[in-house]
């Protein structure tokens, strides 16, 4: 199934509408995160260091890691539109691919984050959402999980 103009606007619009609380957005999105899955919070170097009574939003790598979802999901979105594939550059792939790999990152984890960011739209413009704005971010965020799960294979 391709992946259409309409489902690229869908994802690239609501990113523009959520960009400017972009230091909310991703609190709420790593909140989410550990809602789920409290374990994860340990494969974060920067927080585990920090001792369990930093606050969360002390860390600017939180944000980081938040917004480099979010925006590679767009950048997948639009390649799934203009190529029906997803591509991440070489460079960055084998990156990301140790990066997960050397932090514990599991198959289930990637599940984890796709609710996790689902909620966290849905929940930061529930004027805009709809089933296939849903299924659009849901398209982008699978395309782009598997590139870097088949990386980490490469890695384990
Ligand atoms: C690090 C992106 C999914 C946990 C990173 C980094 C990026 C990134 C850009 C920075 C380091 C680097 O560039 O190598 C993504 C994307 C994801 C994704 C685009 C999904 C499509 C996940 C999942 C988890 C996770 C599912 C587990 C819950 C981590 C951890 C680090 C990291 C623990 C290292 C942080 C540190 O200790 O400094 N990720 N990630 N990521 N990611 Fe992800």
């Amino acid at each position: 199934m391709g992946f259409s103009e309409a489902q690229e606007d869908l994802v690239l619009n609501s990113w523009k509408a959520m960009k400017k609380d972009s230091e909310s957005i991703a609190l709420k999105f790593f909140f989410r995160i550990f809602e789920i899955a409290p374990g994860a919070k340990q494969m974060f170097s920067f927080l585990r260091d920090a001792g369990d009574d930093a606050p969360l939003e002390k860390h600017p790598k939180l944000k980081a890691h938040a917004v480099a979802v979010f925006v590679m999901a767009c950048e997948s979105a639009t390649q799934l539109r203009n190529t029906g594939d997803v591509k991440v550059r070489e460079a960055t792939l084998k990156r990301l691919g140790a990066t997960h790999v050397k932090a514990g990152v599991a198959d289930a984890h990637f599940e984890v984050v796709k609710t996790a960011l689902v909620d966290t739209i849905r929940d930061a413009v529930p004027d805009m959402w709809t089933p296939e704005m849903e299924a659009a971010w849901e398209e982008a965020y699978d395309q782009l999980a598997a590139a870097i799960k088949e990386e980490m294979k490469n890695n384990a």
